[in-house]
């Protein structure tokens, strides 16, 4: 049985940075890679900045603080990632480049380090069969707020070991989360019902049903959800969410997974949702409000 004390994360963005914050808090030893130190700094603030916040509100000691900070180690290069047990990648959804640090990092580290991917939608087995250890490869999907949501997908490809999955779910319950197991199908199980659900929104607002306001305020207080379809893919990014339903379109050829053409039209835009300032809703100001997309 693996056992697990040092963790590398690759890719420090929203979903990055949240990963190596909770994956320290559980008490681990952690190495995060970023291609830049811009974006190194930035994911520093963004974990600093919520672990002030838990500090103010008295849920954690100042010492605590530090104590938590001090068990990340930041880097650029991939090179420091040698030492760790478990890697777990977390860059963008992007197959040839996914593929290609997986490979670099198969000739790196050795045997036995236990690779996962956080990908939401690209094929485990298409990520572990570059690398010489498709028996020691899991998917492990997080979901955002990493550290507010409780849910892991714990993802098994026909490859992975019986051996590796146990410990990539012992891992995920080790960081305060609750794994589900998944099947290697593109989406997994959040995915398959959640992105159509989203491009169903989109999809309403196209068609003129109602504004983007009262659609996502009627799934909201309709069904009690803590957020409408349209926040929520801001709030996922219009980005994600597009390169998300391309690749489950591809896979199932199911008309549900096709992206309507405003959402190619807003990312093409450069509306990406609340990390570029501007989705369905405007977030320059206080309170966001809605974008005038001329519908
Ligand atoms: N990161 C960390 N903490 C956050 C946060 C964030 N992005 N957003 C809010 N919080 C914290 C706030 O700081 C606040 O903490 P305090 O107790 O210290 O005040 C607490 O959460 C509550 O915040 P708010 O009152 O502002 O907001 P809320 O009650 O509406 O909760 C939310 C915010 C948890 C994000 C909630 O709106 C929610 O659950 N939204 C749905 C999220 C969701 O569905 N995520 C899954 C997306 S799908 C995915 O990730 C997978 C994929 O592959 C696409």
């Amino acid at each position: 049985m693996t056992s697990v004390k040092t963790v590398g994360v690759i890719g420090a963005g929203i979903m990055g940075s949240g990963i190596a914050q909770v994956v320290a808090q559980a008490g681990y030893a952690v190495v995060v890679r970023e291609a830049e130190q811009r974006f190194v700094d930035k994911a520093r603030q963004a974990i600093d900045g919520r672990l002030q916040r838990a500090v103010e509100k008295g849920r954690m000691t100042v010492e605590e603080k530090v104590t938590l900070l001090d068990r990340i180690m930041w880097t650029i290069t991939l090179e420091e990632l040698r030492g760790a047990d478990l890697i777990i990648e977390a860059i963008s959804e992007d197959l040839p480049l996914k593929q290609d640090l997986f490979r670099t990092l198969d000739r790196l580290c050795p045997p036995s380090t236990i690779f996962v991917s956080n990908t939401s939608s690209i094929s485990i087995m298409a990520l572990a069969s570059v690398t010489g250890r498709a028996d020691r490869f899991a998917g492990l999907h997080f979901f955002n707020p990493v550290p507010l949501m409780k849910l892991v997908e714990v993802v098994r490809s026909i490859r992975t070991s019986a051996e590796t999955f146990r410990t990539v779910s012992d891992f995920a319950t080790s960081l305060g989360k609750e794994p589900v197991a998944a099947k290697d199908h593109c989406g997994f199980i959040v995915n398959r019902l959640l992105v159509p659900y989203l491009l169903d929104g989109i999809r309403a607002l196209e068609a003129g049903v109602a504004s983007a306001a009262d659609i996502d305020k009627a799934m909201r207080l309709g069904c009690n959800h803590p957020m409408g379809p349209l926040e929520l893919a801001d709030f996922v990014g219009l980005d994600t969410t597009y390169a998300i339903a391309n690749i489950m379109f591809e896979e199932y050829r199911e008309a549900r997974y096709a992206p309507p053409p405003l959402l190619k039209t807003m990312v093409i835009a450069g509306y990406h949702g609340r990390k570029s300032g501007r989705g369905f809703y405007d977030y320059s100001g206080s309170t966001p409000h809605a974008t005038d997309l001329g519908l």
